[in-house]
Order: structure tokens, then C-alpha cells, then sequence
């Protein structure tokens, strides 16, 4: 297996190219369901998770075809995948499949709204928390749909075809916002999606699927509505910028000290993460290109922050914000209201040398002087690049272990650190 090897003490200097979301690229690519004609897809980042959604989505009978890295008129870069799911041969979701990742449970909205039928697992994804469908079935059968669920699946059916209703989400999720959005576009007559997420991944879902024939407002706000289409056809959408990775990027900077541009890099996206980061001394600063992330040799500020859904402060970046913290001076409070167990990297930041205690929902961290190196591992995404971020100013080697959780979300991570003077590489065992 994989590990990555980090040699903390260089600065960060240069230019990161900021890669399309995977958040977003994957209920895009799950759009391509509502439709039997092609659905373009431009700056598709190259992860696990895009790879594995693809095989889902052929199981379902969609055919791809990739077109390879280009630029669009935005500038962005990144593969073109076209998805095409003329005939529907499978509504059936399996285990094997949905069981590696979260996301590919949302399938059920598009095929129930197309096929009138779906049987999709009962989802696995990152270890964070128990992470429940409660609400995709709530929604769904507020569409006129009837939810069952037997051995470890999730049977929705609705024979004469969705009908729009107003549904009031008890909780904001992103997920169960996408698919509820998704199965309402086919479904007869006004949809109103109250207490909607606002995650510019839903922005940007709600645009592929106006572009695609869809009749969506509100969007961006907490109420969206839906006037239901006969169907939806082709498009052509350019995949946003991911704003994880930018905030990732600009955290690490902000731990090293140095001067890198995020390019193609979008403020409006992150704009609490950046004003935190300006409050704990970073220098921010849009440009044209992107995003500017500068700190030169001043000392880290502590800040308090509560993870919220947009524009809160993203619980993806909530691991990575510790990291950082570890080397203020003075304490911070980090406390996380999104996902009850999301703070496995505690621990493993601790064997680098964090002074952090937790208490319920809420870590205390105090600054340190030094983090020193070590062996670490995670089980999540964002907690796995916490570390990674955490063994660039550790002094001597950290070694990150399980690295394909990093692989499921971060697009030539080790290239884009060491083009700006890191010391990283990948070393199989
Ligand atoms: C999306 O997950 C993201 N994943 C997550 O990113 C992100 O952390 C999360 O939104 C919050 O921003 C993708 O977009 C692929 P939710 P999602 O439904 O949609 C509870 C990453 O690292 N809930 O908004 O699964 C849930 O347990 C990933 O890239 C219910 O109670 O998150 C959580 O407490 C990890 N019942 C809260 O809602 C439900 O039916 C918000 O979760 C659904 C969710």
C-alpha cells in the first residue's frame, strides 16, 4: 500500500493550479441519468471517487467516453467526460459498488424520476459519522414516491411517476438536496425544496440541469423550486472549482509561510475560510488569476470556529483549520456541528506533537513551538491531508499512511506541493 513521505521545513512558493470539485463533478455526473441524450462534462478532476462513480453509472448502462485535459473559454483545465445513458438497462443499485462511496447512493433520485423505480444499497463513505438516508426517503415519498427498505436496500417506487410537492428538510443536507432536486425535474407539476442546502455544489447542479432543459429557481438560496419537464436532454457544463482544494492549499501556505497563487481559484466559494484566514494573518488577496495566499514570517493569531453549512464555515476544511491552529500562538476552539465523528485526526495530529484536548463536540487546541515528525494515518479524506499539511512544517519526516483516502479527493497532490518546493513523494510498500 501506498504511503506519502513528508520532509517538513521548505516554504511554499509558486503557482497551484486549482482542479475541478469533486463534489461537484459527481452529482453532475449522476444528472446524466435524467436524460438519454450526451451529458458534457469539462475540468472532471482524475480521483477514485470519479472512477468509481463511472462504473456505478455503466452499470446503470451509461456509456463515457473521455476526451482528455484541455482548456475551456474559463481557462479551466481538466478532463472532458461525456456520459450518455440512452437506455436505462439497471435499476438496480448494488452493494459492492455503493458500499465504497456515499455519493452513489444519490442515483436513486434520477432513476426513480426516469424509470419510476430504483433499488440502491444502503450507502458506505468516510467514517464520520452514522450518516443517515432519512431524508432522501422523507423527500422522495413527499414526491408521491414509496419507500421501503429490505435487506440493506432502499426500494423507492412510484408507478405513475413523481408528483411536486413542498417538503421542508428538518435538517440542511447537501446530499438529499441534490437528489430531491434531481427526481423533481421529471416529476409533475411545482416542487418547492425548503430549508435547501446552499453549497455552491448545488448551485452548480441546478445549472447543468437548467442547462439541460430544467425549470429551477432559487437556487443558492433555501428555498429552491422546481416547475417538473416532460424530459430533460443533453448539455455541456464546465465542472466549478473545487473549493476544498483551494482552501487546502491556501491552509497549507498559511502553515509554511511563503507566497503561492491558487489558480483559477474562486473567493466567493470559500469567502468565510478566507476571512478566518485573514484573521488568524494570512495575507489573501484576489487577483484576476485566482487567489493569492501569502504569510511572511509573522505569527499565527488563533481562531475560534464552528463548522455550518454554506456559507459557514465547511466542516472539509475543519481538519485541515486544526492543523494550522497547532502552530498558533495562543488557543483555539474548533468546534464541529456537521458530522458527529469527525474528529479522528486528533489523535494522530497528537503523535506529531499538537497539544489537543476535546471536549464533546469542541476541540481545544494550543499553539506549539514545533511539530516533530512521525508515522500517522487516517481514516477520512480531509483528516489524511490535515496530516499531510501538518508534516510540511513537522521537523523531520511524517509518513501518511493510507493514502488512498487521499487519492479519492485530491488531484495530483504530491506534484502540486512539491511544484511550490515541498518535500513530498509517494513510496509503495
Ligand atoms: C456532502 O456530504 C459532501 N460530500 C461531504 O464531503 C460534506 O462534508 C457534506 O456534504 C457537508 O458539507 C459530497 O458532496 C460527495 P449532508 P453529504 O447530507 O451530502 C445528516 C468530503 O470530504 N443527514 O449534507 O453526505 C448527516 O448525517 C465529504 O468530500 C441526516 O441526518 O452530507 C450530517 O450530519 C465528506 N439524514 C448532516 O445531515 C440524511 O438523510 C449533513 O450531511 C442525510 C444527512
Amino acid at each position: 500500500m501506498d504511503s506519502i513521505v513528508v520532509t517538513g521545513g521548505n516554504r511554499l512558493n509558486g503557482t497551484i493550479r486549482i482542479s475541478g470539485a469533486k463534489n461537484a463533478a459527481l452529482p453532475l455526473m449522476i444528472a446524466s441519468l435524467l436524460t438519454s441524450e450526451s451529458l458534457v462534462l469539462q475540468n472532471v478532476p482524475h480521483l477514485a471517487d470519479v472512477e468509481s462513480l463511472i462504473r456505478i453509472l455503466t452499470n446503470h448502462g451509461v456509456d463515457y467516453r473521455v476526451e482528455g485535459k484541455r482548456k475551456d473559454h474559463n481557462g479551466q483545465m481538466g478532463r472532458n467526460i461525456s456520459f450518455r445513458a440512452g437506455e436505462i438497462v439497471d435499476t438496480t443499485a448494488p452493494y459492492d459498488l455503493v458500499s465504497r462511496m456515499r455519493a452513489s447512493f444519490w442515483v436513486i433520485g434520477p432513476l426513480l424520476a426516469r424509470m419510476h423505480k430504483a433499488k440502491v444499497s444502503l450507502p458506505g463513505g468516510c467514517a464520520i459519522g452514522t450518516r443517515p438516508v432519512d431524508l432522501f426517503i422523507d423527500s422522495l415519498q413527499a414526491l408521491g414516491a414509496t419507500m421501503t427498505i429490505e435487506n440493506g436496500y432502499v426500494i423507492a417506487e412510484a408507478p405513475g411517476g413523481l408528483k411536486g410537492a413542498t417538503f421542508r428538510f428538518p435538517k440542511v443536507s447537501v446530499g438529499a438536496t441534490h437528489v430531491a432536486m434531481m427526481a423533481a425535474t421529471l416529476a409533475s407539476g411545482r416542487t418547492v425544496l425548503e430549508n435547501a442546502a446552499r453549497e455552491p455544489e448545488v448551485v452548480d447542479l441546478a445549472n447543468c440541469l437548467i442547462a439541460m432543459g430544467a425549470r429551477i429557481s432559487g437556487h443558492g438560496t433555501s428555498s429552491i423550486t422546481i416547475d417538473g419537464v416532460e424530459a430533460l436532454h443533453g448539455a455541456t457544463h464546465t465542472v466549478l472549482p473545487d473549493r476544498i482544494e483551494t482552501g487546502t492549499y491556501a491552509m497549507a501556505v498559511a502553515m509554511t509561510g511563503g507566497d503561492v497563487l491558487l489558480e483559477g481559484a474562486s473567493a466567493p466559494l470559500l469567502q468565510k475560510a478566507l476571512d478566518v484566514l485573514v484573521e488568524a494573518g494570512v495575507g489573501v488577496e484576489e487577483t484576476n488569476e485566482g487567489i493569492r495566499i501569502t504569510r511572511n514570517g509573522g505569527a499565527l493569531k488563533p481562531v475560534n470556529v464552528i463548522t455550518e453549512p454554506f456559507p459557514g464555515f465547511p466542516t472539509d476544511l475543519q481538519a485541515q483549520f486544526m492543523a494550522l491552529m497547532t502552530m498558533a500562538e495562543g488557543t483555539s476552539r474548533i468546534t464541529e456541528t456537521i458530522f458527529e465523528n469527525r474528529f479522528m485526526h486528533v489523535q494522530e495530529l497528537a503523535r506529531l506533537g499538537a497539544n489537543i484536548s476535546l471536549d464533546g463536540q469542541t476541540a481545544i487546541v494550543k499553539g506549539v513551538r514545533q511539530l516533530k515528525g512521525a508515522p500517522v494515518m487516517a481514516t477520512d479524506l480531509r483528516a489524511s491531508v490535515s496530516l499531510v499539511i501538518a508534516g510540511l512544517v513537522a521537523e523531520g519526516q511524517t509518513t501518511v499512511n493510507r493514502v488512498y483516502h487521499l487519492d479519492r479527493g485530491f488531484e495530483h497532490l504530491e506534484q502540486k506541493l512539491s511544484g511550490c518546493g515541498a518535500i513530498v513523494e509517494r513510496v509503495s510498500s
